[in-house]
């Protein structure tokens, strides 16, 4: 017993000893830990004065820290991190002074413990226009309800109140009035260039303080001037506030422009003055929502309308509602989810739509539904690999352009639904090598066709605009512009298309096989004038590099040798002989009287043949047949 406790002393002595070597041994280690240790510590010290001083704090950083970046995606977001960042909102909203920083920091704290226990919250049919209805404390009041609910599918919607109420919150009155069109008074020193009924204040840098233009706010000092047109762009402007646009000029201007800046916030009423607002340029700013109060306001007088290279994210049903005015609509560049008919609703008027470089793989067939007028689409810049069903079943649909586009080829009646379409544009296609048999049948208006840079493309099918024989109306035959250079294309068939129609017609770029069946491109009626790139034939080797102009028909094709440059001059020539060979043989024959002859032999020939006479007996059947019976008694 006593040995037991005294071996336990001693292994406890060991232990002790051998305790402290090791950490000695691994001191680097302990004091990198250490280090890092403190470090934390430092972070969450200058975390938490951040906290505090969150009432300067802009909410873009708040969301930062609380691990959420707006380019994120949606799905990517850790849920768990969702109350902290609901409650830095809510201080923020609450604006509480630094100097109660003790009490702030408490407070967050028991406002987690103390939240209210989860109830059934789940809201099927709220959409974004409807959180902006609500009063924004409502709006809080719903964000805990989701986070509680913690589903995942509704943090799209959790951001979207948050960004309205960050909106709502950013950039409190800061009124700093410039004087523009100042050329009187400072002549040397004019802030915007103001002429005629144009004011532009582009790219606008100052040299005192701050050098950006941030705000619309500017005093015009020019006397009985009339802004038409006022163009903004390229500036760091944020937000348009009510009354601050141009203010006491609004009624004039027509064209608003103010792309390329970085606007994220438009009030709702901000376009109520504008009452001769026809053109409204806001792309290249960073927008998430299509806000339909806000365009509301100009619905009278809007006809173009352009969105392109926003964040939008979502186009909710009817945001274009009471745009009946409204030709030309570009949404290009925003990451749009989802494609539904109903966001176009009210479009009555709308006839040009560019949807380009919006990550769209194919859309609905009945898309464009409420869009009865629509002319003119483009969707470049998508990644494509078929052409959607509607583009060539919208029957007002004109003018397509499909270009840099993933589409492999032009299949075999690619466009042919009962299609109008009067011009196709396909360019700088990565992947395009070939146009099939029929690709651009069943176009009857098909007036132009741009293929041009398409670096791959190698065929065109000699029937691709219809078989060379085929019916009226079904061969695309109004064709009047083609154009294919800068692509890889060696031979084209002389009945494609009739190349007389041809008002437009550029090869030039493609490495041209002169031959036989291109040789109808050597005649003199193509000047090739129109080609920025004169057309060179690449093969056969002894013509390579030689322009389409100089080389004769004779050279490219030894049957054209004799006959010729020009390939209808001996179709001609042919005739000619045709007509020469018929003449002597009917000379030959009246004067040796062998036709006399002839035509005695034809006359001999009995009248009435065994067929007629039975025809004449199948008549005379049929004419009684015909006679009313008499009546029955
Ligand atoms: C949502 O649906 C409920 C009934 O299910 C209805 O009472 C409520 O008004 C709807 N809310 C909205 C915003 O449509
Ligand atoms: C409205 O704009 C047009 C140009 O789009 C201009 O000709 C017209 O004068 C403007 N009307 C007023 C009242 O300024
Ligand atoms: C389309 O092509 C681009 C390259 O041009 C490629 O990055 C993209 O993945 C393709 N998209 C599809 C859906 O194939
Ligand atoms: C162009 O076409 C020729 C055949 O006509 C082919 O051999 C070549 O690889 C093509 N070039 C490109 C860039 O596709």
């Amino acid at each position: 017993m006593r040995l037991k406790f005294a071996l336990l002393f001693l292994i406890l002595v060991v232990y002790s000893f051998a305790y402290n070597p090791v950490k000695s041994n691994d001191k680097d280690k302990a004091l990198a830990d250490n280090s890092k240790k403190v470090k934390v510590k430092k972070a969450e010290l200058t975390a938490a004065q951040d906290e505090d001083d969150e009432g300067s704090k802009s909410l873009d950083e708040v969301e930062e820290d609380a691990g959420i970046d707006d380019d994120e995606q949606d799905d990517d977001e850790d849920v768990k991190e969702v109350p902290k960042k609901k409650s830095h909102v809510k201080q923020k909203k609450s604006k509480k002074p630094p100097a109660k920083k003790d009490k702030t920091r408490k407070s967050k704290k028991n406002d987690q413990e103390m939240r209210p226990i989860p109830e059934s919250t789940s809201i099927p049919n709220m959409t974004s226009f409807d959180f902006f209805e609500m009063a924004r404390e409502h709006r809080i009041d719903k964000l805990r309800e989701i986070i509680n609910d913690t589903p995942t599918g509704d943090i799209a919607k959790m951001r979207q109140i948050t960004e309205e109420l960050k909106d709502e919150i950013e950039e409190e009155d800061d009124s700093n009035e410039y004087q523009a069109c100042n050329a009187d008074t400072s002549p040397d020193n004019e802030l915007c260039h103001c002429d005629v009924h144009e004011i532009d204040c582009s790219e606008i840098t100052m040299e005192s303080g701050d050098p950006y233009l941030r705000t619309l706010d500017v005093a015009i000092m020019k006397k009985d001037f009339e802004p038409i047109t006022a163009k903004f762009t390229k500036n760091k402007i944020s937000r348009l506030q009510n009354d601050k646009v141009l203010p006491k000029f609004e009624k004039f201007v027509s064209i608003l422009d103010v792309s390329y800046n970085e606007i994220r916030f438009i009030d709702n009423d901000v376009f109520k003055p504008f009452t001769n607002l026809t053109k409204l340029y806001l792309s290249h700013n960073v927008l998430q929502t299509v806000k339909k109060d806000v365009f509301d306001a100009a619905k009278n007088t809007l006809h173009r309308l352009d969105l392109g290279y926003n964040r939008i994210k979502v186009v909710s049903d009817n945001s274009f509602d009471t745009l009946s005015k409204l030709k030309v609509l570009s949404l290009d560049g925003n990451p749009i989810k989802a494609w539904r008919k109903e966001m176009f609703k009210g479009l009555d008027s709308l006839e040009e739509l560019s949807l380009d470089n919006c990550n769209i793989e194919n859309l609905p067939a009945d898309i464009f539904e409420y869009l009865p007028k629509l002319v003119k689409l483009s969707l470049r810049e998508n990644p494509l690999e078929e052409i959607p069903a509607v583009v060539a079943h919208l029957k007002s649909l004109k003018d397509i352009d499909l270009s840099v586009t993933n589409l492999t080829e032009i299949r075999d009646h690619a466009f042919a639904g009962d299609s109008d379409l009067e011009e196709i544009i396909l360019e700088k296609m990565p992947f395009l090598t070939v146009v099939r048999d029929c690709g651009f049948c069943g176009l009857p208006q098909l007036k132009t066709l741009i293929l041009n840079d398409n670096k791959y493309l190698q065929e065109l099918h000699p029937n691709a605009f219809g078989y060379i024989k085929s019916q009226p109306g079904h061969k695309s035959a109004a064709i009047t512009s083609l154009q294919i250079h800068n692509s890889n294309i060696s031979t084209i068939s002389e009945h494609m298309v009739d190349y007389d129609n041809l008002k437009t017609f550029q090869v030039g770029g493609n490495p041209w096989n002169c031959n036989c069946d291109t040789q109808f491109m050597l005649e003199e009626k193509f000047a090739f004038k129109q080609d920025s790139v004169a057309p060179k034939c690449t093969s056969p080797a002894g013509l390579n590099g030689r322009l389409l102009v100089t080389v004769r028909a004779s050279d490219a094709c030894e049957d054209a040798r004799f006959l010729g440059r020009s390939g209808r001059f001996s179709s001609v020539l042919g005739l000619a002989l045709l007509v020469g060979f018929i003449a002597i043989g009917t000379y030959y024959m009246v004067s040796s009287g062998k036709l006399e002859r002839l035509v005695r032999r034809v006359r001999k020939e009995p009248e009435v043949t065994y067929t007629n006479l039975q025809n004449a007996g199948e008549d005379f059947a049929l004419e009684t047949d015909f006679q009313p019976r008499p009546a029955e008694v």
